[in-house]
């Protein structure tokens, strides 16, 4: 939380006992599933997953009674980049849609100038909806369908496109 790349966006830097107070209180708090990513067994980044219709976001739109929608804090600067997100980001969202099947739609609300992480949930399926405004920050409504993530199989990282053989061996 105290990584200025995460700091920036969650205003919520400080020492342990406030992240270990925030801690329980989301613990408590039946309307949020407070996780942490591990990769091999080694913690990565923090994740809040949210039944959308309890939390902030839900009076923005016609929310149904199972969308969900999620944070995320990578802080750990070894973990970010491209093979990292394309690992861990299709596989929350898979993780969402099994936890419960009547979850149809995942939604998310990135602040409307971060540009980087609105790219990364295109690239991941998500629409842009609308812009909406929250008390501490101008929102881009961003939703997830279900028949979108297995009907074009969202879990599997796109393909790396490589140059045809032909093509390889003319520019050798
Ligand atoms: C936003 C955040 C989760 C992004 O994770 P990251 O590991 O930093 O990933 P990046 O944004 O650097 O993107 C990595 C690369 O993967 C690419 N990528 C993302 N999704 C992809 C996909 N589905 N397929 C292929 N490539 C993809 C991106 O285009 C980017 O490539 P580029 O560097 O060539 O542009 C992370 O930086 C973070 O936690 N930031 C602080 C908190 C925050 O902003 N939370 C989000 C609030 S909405």
């Amino acid at each position: 939380m105290n990584d200025p790349r995460v700091e920036v966006v969650w205003e919520d830097g400080g020492d342990l006992a406030r992240h270990g107070h925030d801690l329980e209180e989301r613990t408590a708090d039946p309307h949020v599933l407070p996780l942490i990513g591990c990769a091999d067994g080694v913690p990565f980044g923090y994740f809040e997953v949210y039944w959308a219709r309890e939390n902030r976001i839900g009076p923005h739109y016609d929310a149904d009674d199972y969308d969900r929608g999620w944070h995320v804090a990578i802080g750990e600067e070894a973990f970010r980049g491209r093979g990292w997100i394309t690992a861990w980001l299709p596989s929350l969202m898979h993780f969402i849609f099994l936890d419960d099947i009547r979850t149809q739609r995942i939604v998310g609300e990135p602040k409307a100038s971060h540009a980087q992480q609105i790219r990364n949930l295109d690239r991941a399926g998500f629409a842009k909806v609308k812009y909406f405004d929250l008390p501490h920050k101008r929102a881009l409504l961003v939703m997830l369908l279900r028949e979108r993530f297995f009907a074009d199989q969202l879990w599997a990282p796109e393909p790396v496109t490589e140059a045809p053989a032909s093509e390889a061996s003319a520019q050798a």
